[in-house]
């Protein structure tokens, strides 16, 4: 058997062993509900060998959808586990807006649109495939309408998050001066418990765990209530990953609405709101795209992997990809070299922050890996592209499907038999 083959195989055995015949569970201990980005990415791992699979994730996703059209981050279809925080602790019932299933109060990067329009695309009976879009598509609407209402009320184009959790790149670099700042202050009562599958040096600091829950405490005292949120949260921050996410989910939803004949003024109104606001994020002398920090009113000057998202969304220009690319090729800032040897590391080398087994703080995703091969292809750096999809399979080939993997070894690092990082190297194969 060759080894992409054998991969392959693999790949699809751990979605079915995770699954619980419901949704797809991102690994097999750490992570025993359904999360939000995770479902997207894994619809597309299924929709290369299980149409019908692929779009019952959708739907269960979906059934975790808030009134106002909020996805939530999280969706604990079987109620509470071992895992922390358990769903009583959102108190997401104080929101007329949440739905009857338990759900956290938060969203996560919405890849979804993307993933349907794999899905629908790849379909060999069409009939089926507009049977299903007509089913979802109001749903996907309505939630990027939300983020544009609730999340960017002054119309920048660009989409603020109010936790780091928001990002899927909870640990990041790029949020560690932002809650710095923050004076956790009634933090409610709580018991980690994401040490007890997971080394602790892999996963996120004391300080930063506590202003995680001390900002829940806070938005579940606002009832989670959007105007209240945006208005109030001690977080803030216009993201340039989530906005670029979004944008690209935006263009498949384009087309998805012109192929069920619906209008498509709404979508391509945000389309160019973000276009025009995006170039806001670009730093001409650094040459990298900074989230803004809207409650320090300041640029975050963080150098991570989130940058590069632009190149997937296509809301760079030509020089601003090559500026990119170059960035990607220098050994100080990303490129393998005595240190590390592998693409991407999530936050760069000469980060004062740089922690190369830590959670976002340096060790490679597959999920982010992906999306920069579609960005580099998008822009025609086949090469580095190629470099890249070759990391990442050989990372595989040599540790498994973990979470994620140490930069300078390759060693696995966090949760194994991980769902997304099996999907998408579906996908790459
Ligand atoms: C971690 C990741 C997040 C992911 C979740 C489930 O919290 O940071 O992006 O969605 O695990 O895999």
């Amino acid at each position: 058997m060759s080894v992409s083959a054998h991969l392959a195989g693999e790949a699809q055995r751990i979605l079915r062993d995770n699954d619980t015949g419901r949704f797809i569970k991102p690994s097999p201990k750490q992570y025993p509900h359904q999360w939000n980005w995770d479902a997207a990415l894994i619809a597309l791992g299924l929709a290369t060998f299980d149409l019908e699979r692929a779009r019952a994730e959708v739907r269960t996703l979906l059934e975790g959808q808030w009134k106002d059209g909020m996805v939530p981050h999280i969706v604990y279809h079987d109620g509470p586990s071992d895992y922390f925080p358990t769903p009583d602790f959102w108190r997401s019932e104080r929101s007329a807006a949440a739905p009857s299933v338990p759900t956290s109060g938060l969203t996560q990067p919405p890849v979804l649109a993307t993933a349907v329009r794999a899905i629908v695309e790849r379909d060999p009976d069409q009939g089926a495939a507009l049977t299903f879009l007509r089913e979802v598509y109001g749903k996907l609407l309505a939630w990027h309408r939300w983020f544009y209402a609730a999340r960017d009320p002054e119309g920048s184009g660009v989409v603020a998050l109010i936790h780091p959790w928001e990002s899927g790149m909870d640990n990041s670099t790029r949020f560690t001066g932002a809650l710095a700042r923050l004076t956790p202050t009634d933090v409610p009562t709580f018991r980690r418990r994401d040490q007890q599958h997971v080394a602790a040096d892999e996963r996120p600091v004391a300080g930063d765990y506590e202003r995680f829950m001390y900002l829940i405490g806070l938005y579940r005292d606002w009832r989670w209530d959007p105007e209240a949120l945006f208005e109030r949260a001690p977080f803030l921050i216009r993201d340039a990953f989530t906005t670029a996410i979004l944008h690209r989910a935006n263009e498949d939803l384009l087309e998805l609405a012109t192929s069920l004949g619906e209008p498509t003024e709404e979508i391509a109104g945000w389309l160019a709101r973000t276009r025009a606001g995006y170039s806001a994020l670009w730093d001409e002398a650094a040459g990298l795209y900074f989230d803004l920090d809207l409650r320090a009113g300041a640029p975050v000057r963080e150098d991570t992997c989130a940058t590069f998202l632009a190149l997937y969304a296509g809301l760079a220009s030509e020089a601003q990809a090559a500026r990119l690319a170059e960035h990607l090729r220098d050994p100080d800032a990303y490129a393998p070299d005595a240190r590390t040897r592998f693409y991407l590391p999530s936050a760069a080398k000469s980060s004062p922050y740089f922690e190369p087994r830590r959670y976002w703080r340096g060790p490679v995703w597959l999920n982010i890996n992906w999306f920069l091969v579609q960005g580099l292809r998008r822009y025609g750096y086949a090469a580095l592209a190629e470099r890249v999809v070759n990391d990442t399979l050989s990372l595989v080939a040599r540790s498994g499907f973990a979470e994620y993997y140490d930069p300078r070894d390759g060693s696995p690092c966090g949760a194994r038999d991980f769902s997304w990082s099996a999907a998408l190297v579906l996908e790459l194969l």
